[in-house]
């Protein structure tokens, strides 16, 4: 397989993302890594310095509401002051690129920060729900900020409605991921001609179980990571690098040779 001096991927990644039909994307904490937002397995990951089976589970979060609520209200702080950053919005710019050819186009992210969308990604579901929307766990009715920010008095923040208590609407350890959403990328990732794997260790199921559906099915796929995950050696194609640096330099490519 060629590979250009310089770039950290093949030709044929180009040549088959060019002439893709039906593009799918999995993103992780990786992609956001560039924006200021910490990932959870890399040396100063979260996982690091935070003990999953206490923030992460609903008995955790019942046995001190205050604690996991208030690392969620920290995330929320994280994510509020950082951007999307040129991995991001490559990913926006692919996706208008194949729907422009009236290919199918789809992004499903493990990331709960939001930045996809703010950059612009429409084609797009997050399998691991968002940090954005909070919800009463009594009455599911959608929390507001300011019925957050009752944490800043060090009580747990409860819904105004019926005092049930507040989470955030991500998919915790053990939880279901939202209704359909599995089935949607999974279906996407088998119908895709090319499956790109971003910024993902690719270790926590169903979500990394998506590129091999998409390589089972016949689709080239390509990791984009600085470091090979477990499943890399069952990919097409490791590119090792920052997505932030990756992507951009890849659509460059994409669109010269498309209008060559
Ligand atoms: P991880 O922290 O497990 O993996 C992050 C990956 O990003 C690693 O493989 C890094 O090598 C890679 N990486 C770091 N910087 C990068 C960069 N600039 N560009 C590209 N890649 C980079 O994060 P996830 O795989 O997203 O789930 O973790 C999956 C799930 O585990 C999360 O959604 C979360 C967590 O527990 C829940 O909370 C349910």
């Amino acid at each position: 397989m060629h590979q250009p001096i310089g770039d950290p991927f093949s030709d044929a990644l180009v040549e088959r993302l060019a002439q893709a039909r039906r593009v799918a994307v999995l993103t992780g904490a990786g992609i956001s890594a560039e924006s200021g937002v910490p990932t959870f397995r890399d040396p100063d990951g979260l996982w690091q310095q935070f003990r999953p089976e206490e923030l992460a589970n609903v008995e955790a979060f019942l046995r001190n509401p205050v604690l996991v609520q208030g690392w969620y209200a920290h995330r929320r702080a994280v994510v509020d002051g950082v951007e999307p950053n040129p991995g991001h919005r490559a990913l926006a710019e692919l996706e208008q690129m194949v729907v422009k050819k009236r290919g199918a186009f789809l992004l499903a992210t493990q990331n709960v920060d939001g930045l996809h969308a703010r950059a612009g990604s429409e084609h797009l579901i997050e399998l691991h729900g968002t940090l954005t929307r909070s919800y009463c766990i009594a009455c599911e009715r959608e929390a507001n900020e300011t019925e957050l920010a009752a944490l800043e008095s060090g009580d747990a923040a409860h819904c105004p409605a019926c005092a049930g208590l507040l989470r955030p609407d991500v998919v915790w350890f053990g939880e279901m991921l939202p209704e359909g959403a599995m089935e949607h990328a999974a279906e996407a990732a088998a119908a895709s001609d090319v499956f790109l794997s971003i910024g993902t260790s690719a270790v926590v199921y169903p979500a990394a179980g998506l590129p091999l559906i998409a390589k089972q099915a016949g689709a080239y796929v390509a990791e984009i990571n600085p470091q090979r995950s477990d499943i890399a050696f069952r990919l097409d194609e490791h590119v090792r690098g920052k997505a932030g640096v990756v992507l951009p330099v890849l659509l460059e490519r994409l669109r010269a040779f498309t209008a060559a």
